[in-house]
């Protein structure tokens, strides 16, 4: 894994962020309606709704890790939600996933004191759920993800 540098991403890295994400979608077998312009307004707006590393190796991107802030009041402590971690298929296997998140834990402790990385991993994503297991990362057992948008986003505290 020589030659590999990996620095914080900047507004002019849009499309690769994209490419990488695109990528990541593709291996997870998930929709991917992202366009560059997205990326860039939600990475490098006034309030980013994500920070970005690229791992770099001869000018090509082949990692990539966003994430955001969050708070825990039971940790009392800032943390990292680790919202995508993608390696290119070619280098996987070989440490670069955990170069990004050591990364991220570095960065995202000087941006915001951040103590703690948290995540989510489909359930049907053995290696990757094995990696982070590999590295200490607990499941949260008690607890259940859930999402609200379109028609019931616009109708909460509507009269029933
Ligand atoms: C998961 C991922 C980011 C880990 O990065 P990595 O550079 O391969 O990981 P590392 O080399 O630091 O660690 C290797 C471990 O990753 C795990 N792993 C997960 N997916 C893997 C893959 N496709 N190939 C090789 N190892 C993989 C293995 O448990 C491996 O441990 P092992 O060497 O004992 O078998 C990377 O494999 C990847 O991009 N996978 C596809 C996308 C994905 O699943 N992203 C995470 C979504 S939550």
């Amino acid at each position: 894994m020589d030659g590999i540098r990996i620095r914080p991403a900047e507004r002019r890295d849009a499309p690769q962020i994209n490419a990488a994400l695109r990528a990541l979608s593709r291996t997870m077998g998930d929709t991917h309606a992202a366009d560059d312009r997205l990326i860039e307004r939600a990475g490098f707006g006034e309030t980013p709704a994500f920070h970005a590393l690229l791992a770099e190796q001869a000018g090509a991107v082949i990692g990539a890790a966003l994430y955001s802030p969050l708070l825990s009041t039971t940790r009392g402590a800032t943390g990292a939600h680790v919202s995508d971690l993608w390696v290119a298929a070619a280098l996987r296997g070989q440490g670069l996933g955990a170069r990004l998140l050591a990364a991220v834990r570095d960065r995202a402790q000087a941006q915001w004191g951040a103590g703690f990385l948290r995540l989510a991993v489909y359930h049907d994503n053995h290696r990757a759920a094995a990696f982070y297991a590999g590295l200490g990362f607990l499941p949260a057992s008690a607890e259940t993800t859930m999402t609200l948008q379109g028609a019931a986003l616009a109708a909460i505290g509507e009269a029933p």
